[in-house]
């Protein structure tokens, strides 16, 4: 059975659905078979990112589904099911992710705001022994100067959270990608190469 790998958050705008698009991407990229879920209907969903790419005659590698789409008959061959969550979840919701999931990957941005935020939620999750278990933090639009990734990823850790190595950094590529429905790695922008690196890097530490 694949991996079942949650992308999940209590704020809107943290980067779940690019994180979720793009990781689902670089597992593709690798050679694995992934397919996204997506569990938010609103705008920024990654259903309407894969929506914008066959209106600009993109392919993303894999299949962008919403949960009725699903057949477990096809489960049985992939590697990797992406799930990008609703927008708002409850608590409840959250926590019944640790059922469903192998991981749960919580994008957070560096600003003291976001991180707050962000233990707010890994104390809820630590909680439940499973969920804490499966939970690792992903920093993402982090500043590509300065420290501030490398200082929120030791603060994290110091108060003993799962943070994963590689910082996702801010970049405008993502932007591009989304509005095209692509992948940074396909963008006309110069930093479209460290995007794509950081993202692949990640997908490493992942699966
Ligand atoms: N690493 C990043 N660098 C630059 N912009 C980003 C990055 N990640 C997300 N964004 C931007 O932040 C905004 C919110 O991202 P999105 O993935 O839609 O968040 P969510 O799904 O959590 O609501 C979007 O405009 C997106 O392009
Ligand atoms: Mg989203």
């Amino acid at each position: 059975m694949p991996k079942v790998i949650a992308v999940t958050s209590e704020k809107g705008g943290v980067g779940k659905s690019t994180l979720a698009v793009h990781l689902a991407g670089a597992l593709a990229e690798r050679g694995l078979h992934v397919l996204l879920v997506d569990e938010d209907g609103r705008v920024g969903s990654s259903v309407r990112w894969a929506a914008r790419a066959r209106e600009h005659g993109r392919d993303l590698g894999f299949p962008v589904l919403e949960p009725g789409d699903l057949k477990p008959r096809k489960l049985a061959d992939l590697d990797a099911v992406i799930v990008d969550t609703e927008g708002r979840p409850k608590r409840k919701e959250i926590r019944a992710l640790a059922d469903r999931a192998d991981i749960i990957l919580v994008p957070s941005g560096p600003s003291l705001l976001e991180l707050d935020a962000t233990r707010e939620l890994l104390d809820f999750l630590d909680r439940d022994a499973n969920a804490s278990r499966k939970t690792r933090v992903v920093l993402t639009r982090v500043p590509p100067v300065g420290n501030a990734g490398d200082d929120a990823r030791e603060d994290l850790r110091d108060g003993g959270a799962t943070v994963c190595n590689t910082l996702v950094r801010l970049y405008a590529a993502y932007q591009k990608a989304a509005e095209v429905g692509g992948l940074a790695r396909d963008v006309r922008d110069p930093r479209a190469g460290a995007a794509w690196a950081d993202i692949m890097s990640l997908s490493r530490e992942v699966l």
